[in-house]
Order: structure tokens, then sequence, then C-alpha cells
């Protein structure tokens, strides 16, 4: 838990007004929108893994976290251009989002929401369509009932609570945060107060145990077995359980304020600037996160995914800050440099042919996943980003 403010280091970096220009903006989404058109007929009966192997996505069935964030980049290219193709594509993932939870395939953990969130609720929010809210409302109470612990204030990280492996039914982890928006639409559509409970009970666990005194965070928290007793922070994708793992940190940088629009909780303000600010002063000249915030120059790979999450999360948090939020200004620039670097030294001609709308994105280091690939999750926030600097009114998903 933080206990002191922390201070923004060089804010000579992200003083000042900035703007991306237009056109260069509009260049990246006509990039990204003809990129996407081009490969329609590759994804539009099946969905990449993970994460890429030789810079190209792996075809699979919807079995994944990731899955969702495919079908939301469709909805995203959609709304972006009004192509009714984009629009078909995710018309066409959907059945299997319906047959994956009667099924209950892979949705025993928190991944839930990353899967549902982007694919379904979108679709509720774009086409209005009452089925599919009906359906995903149901897979939100699922959720609630399988994963979230009512008694400890969180949701584990696999939603059997009868599993009580310390790597999977004892942790919950920084990626819950991107999870639990299920369940905060859910208290918003149905008006029950359970589900934003839960939601931000989640928010307030992770503030006690997975963000540390200098607001760095860990990637897991680990509770023991039966007691539930809190016992360490661990990680998985990230450097050592002592680091700072990028991603992990962004969904934070995003997660925090998707809870404060639902539930204005005091804390929540504070506590995100703080872990904001941690990420800037952890970020190299070129504003690329790399793969943790160990590294903050030299030769490890970077994770542009974590760049892109991040500029989602401090534009959404600008939304709700007073002009006189000293941060405000700050997120502002930050996300709009931020951004910039994403479009020119990712996305666009980075020396090698891939898959993804962006390179430079790392899933997991440590297992030797998609290093320096491309990767679903950052095809979508790099969307969602550019979405949100071309249409400020955007509905999000989340
Ligand atoms: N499992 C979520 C992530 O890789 O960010």
């Amino acid at each position: 838990m933080i206990q002191q403010e922390i201070r923004l280091e060089r804010p000579e970096r992200f003083e000042g007004k900035y703007e991306i220009a237009g056109e260069k903006l509009d260049r990246a989404i006509e990039r990204a929108l003809d990129k996407l058109e081009k490969n329609i007929p590759a994804w539009t009966d099946q969905f990449a893994r993970t994460h890429p192997i030789d810079h190209r996505y792996v075809p699979g069935p919807n079995n994944n976290w990731e899955c969702g964030m495919q079908t939301g980049t469709y909805w995203l290219a959609y709304e972006l251009s009004g192509n009714p193709k984009f629009r078909q594509v995710a018309e066409a993932h959907l059945p299997s989002y319906r047959e994956r939870f009667e099924q209950k395939i892979r949705i025993g953990g928190h991944d839930v929401g990353f899967v549902y969130t982007p694919s379904c609720v979108a679709a509720y929010k774009i086409t209005g369509d009452e089925e599919i809210r009906k359906m995903t409302l149901d897979v939100a109470e699922f959720f609630y009932n399988n994963a979230y612990l009512k008694e400890r204030g969180f949701v584990m990280r696999s939603g059997n609570k009868a599993v009580t492996d310390e790597k999977k039914g004892c942790r919950t982890m920084m990626d819950t945060l991107m999870n639990v928006p299920l369940l905060f639409w859910a208290g918003q559509e149905t008006g029950d107060e359970k589900f934003t409970e839960a939601g931000l009970a989640q928010s307030k666990t992770t503030q006690k145990y997975l963000i540390r005194e200098d607001a760095s965070s860990f990637h897991h928290y680990q509770f023991e077995p039966y007691t539930w007793k809190p016992m360490r922070g661990r990680t998985l994708q990230g450097n050592s359980d002592d680091s700072c793992w990028s991603r992990g940190h962004s969904w934070g940088v995003y997660g925090f304020p998707i809870a404060y629009s639902y539930t204005k909780a005091e804390f929540l303000p504070e506590l995100h600037k703080n872990i904001t600010y941690f990420m800037l002063n952890h970020l190299p000249e070129d504003l690329i996160p790399y793969w943790d915030y160990d590294f903050i120059d030299g030769d490890e790979p970077r994770d542009s995914s974590a760049g892109v999450i991040a500029v989602c999360g401090m534009n959404e948090m600008c939304k709700y800050l007073p002009d006189s939020a000293p941060q405000k200004a700050i997120f502002k620039t930050a996300s709009a440099k931020m951004l910039e670097a994403v479009i020119d030294h990712c996305a666009g001609d980075i020396g090698v042919e891939h898959d993804g709308l962006i390179g430079h994105v790392t899933h997991a280091k440590p297992q030797g996943q998609g290093i320096d690939q491309c990767g679903i999750y950052g095809d979508y926030f790099y969307l969602e980003a550019l979405m949100r600097f071309t249409n400020p009114d955007w509905n999000r998903y989340w």
C-alpha cells in the first residue's frame, strides 16, 4: 500500500499542451483498418491464439482470454468506419460466445470479463440486441458466483472456489481490474448492488495487497490455501516477484478509472495518480514501455501493448478529473505522446512482416512466449486509443 504521494520525476517531459496531428491519427486509423479488412477471410470463423509464432497469429477456437478483444477490434473498426464488413465479422463471432458459456469452456477464472466485455457487452451497446444482453448478464452472474470470494473481497484467478492450487485458486492479480468491468456493467444494467460491491472490493484489495509503497505493483498476490491468510506478492509474466510487470501495471492504469466511473470511490483518483506517475517515471526516452519496469534503457524487449492500455486509462481518468487536478494536464500530454510513439515506432513498417496492427508487444517473457511480436490485445487497445483520440464521445465497451 502506498505510504506517501509519488512525485513525477522529470515533469518537463509531460508538461505543456501536446496534440497528435489530425492527419497522423487519420492515417494510422486508415492503415489499421486496411490491414484488418484484408485479413477478414482468415478471422471470421476462428480466433487468434494468445501469442503469435514468428509474428503470425495462430488460429484456434474461441477458448482463450484474448478472443473477446479480437471481436472487440472488429466492433471498433465498424464504429470507426461504418463499414458493414467489420460488423459482419463481429456478429459472426457471437454464436461462439453463447456456445462457450453453455459449455463452460475456459471461463472458470477471472478472464471472463476479458472474454465477454469487448465482444458481447460491446455488441449490446452497439446493436441493442436484447438476447445478447440477457446472455451476457447470465455470464456476469456466473462470474460473480464462481470467481468472487465475497467474504475476502476479491476475484480469484481460478474461479472454481474448490481450487486451492497456490498459482490459481489462491491468487488474485492486476489483470482482474480489467475483468471486473463486466460486473460493474451488470450492476448498472440490473440495479443489483452486489456486482458493483464486488468490483469495488477488487479495487480495494488490489490497493491493499498488490500496490507497493512506491506505487509499483505485484503481478499476483498469493493467499494461503483454506485460511486465505495474505502471504506475499508474486509474478507470472514479470521479471521477478519484486519487479513491476509493465502490462500488469497498465491493467491498473486503466482498471482504476473504470472502477471510478462506476463508483466515484474517493480513494481512486489519488491511487491512480500515484501508480500512473510510477509508470511515467519508468518510461524510456522514446516512451514505449519495456516489458518490465526493471528496465528503463538497453536491449530488453518492449511491450507496446502496455503503452496503449495506459493511454486509454489516462484518457478515461481525464473525463472525471477537474481541471484543477494537477495530473490532468500531465495525463493529456503523456497519453498523446505515448500514443504517438506507438504510431511512429510500432505501427507501419517495423522491419518485419507481422499480422498485428502494432509490433513490439511482449506477451510473456519468462515463459518465452510472444517476445517482441504482435498481440491481439495490443491491436485492440491501439485501436481503442485511436478511437478515443478521434471520437471523444465514444461509448466505451468496459
Ligand atoms: N493474461 C493477461 C495478459 O497477458 O496481459
